[in-house]
């Protein structure tokens, strides 16, 4: 092994779903290699297969054929204990359909992963209230989820998904829709986090302004890699 430490890396994958009695196929061959610390942005058409790649590297989902190897470890044979395990202790998801819970707080939403691990539950509060103001909400800490803005509300959902301190955080467009100044704002948390904590950062996203902004472009088309630049 060299001085890079790969944490994220695909090997082969595909992925097909029967469609009309044939076999669709969403993935194709997709081999990827995300080191420590990178933050690599995913594009690529509507269609192109993005989530279907956040949804296999984060375990959500299993993959036809290939590998996905999530700190050294093929996660493609363990069984749905072990993969939950994995998923807790090295993912924070930001998606779309990961949503906040209606009727807690802010603060309560983003303590909630913690209260899974009783070494974790002690400094729950304290370590919720940092995540939050690092992300510029330390004045809505007591706020529900309806009586926070788009853009508020997605960046609970990254402090929450940061609440364990994953190595590993999977953003499926997490400006999607967001106003610019927002936009600022979650881009700017996800650099912090990856300085404060070295996290390694995928984001998927439909806007080639940030893209660009990252240290590196994974292109989809078609369920292909189409060009990787660095
Ligand atoms: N359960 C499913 N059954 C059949 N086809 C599916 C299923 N899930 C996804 N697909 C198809 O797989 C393709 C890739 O979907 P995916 O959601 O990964 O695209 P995407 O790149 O994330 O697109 P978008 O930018 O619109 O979010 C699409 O053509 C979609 O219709
Ligand atoms: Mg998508």
């Amino acid at each position: 092994m060299g001085t890079q430490t790969s944490v994220i890396q695909t090997i082969d994958l595909c992925k097909s779903l029967p469609m009309g009695g044939q076999q669709l196929e969403i993935l194709s061959k997709v081999s990827i290699d995300i080191q420590r610390a990178e933050m690599v942005a995913v594009v690529g058409p509507s269609g192109s297969g993005k989530s279907t790649l956040m949804g296999l590297i984060g375990g959500l989902d299993s993959p036809t054929s290939g590998q996905v190897i999530i700190d050294g470890v093929d996660i493609t044979h363990l069984n749905e204990r072990a993969l939950t395990r994995m998923r807790n202790e090295k993912i924070g998801f930001v998606f779309q359909d990961y949503n906040l819970v209606p009727t807690l707080d802010a603060l309560e939403n983003v303590m909630l992963p913690m209260q899974f691990s009783r070494s974790r539950r002690s400094g729950a509060k304290q370590r919720a209230q940092d995540l939050l103001a690092m992300l510029g909400l330390d004045k809505r800490l007591h706020h529900s989820y309806k009586q926070l803005s788009g853009g508020e509300q997605q960046r609970v959902v990254i402090a929450r998904a940061l609440a364990n301190q994953p190595p590993i955080l999977l953003c499926d467009e997490p400006t999607g829709n967001l106003d610019k100044a927002s936009t600022a704002l979650v881009i700017e948390a996800l650099f912090e986090i990856r300085e404060a904590m070295g996290t390694t950062i995928v984001v998927v996203t439909h806007s080639p302004a940030l893209a660009e902004l990252l240290d590196r472009k994974i292109v989809l088309v078609d369920g292909k890699i189409n060009e990787q630049r660095q």
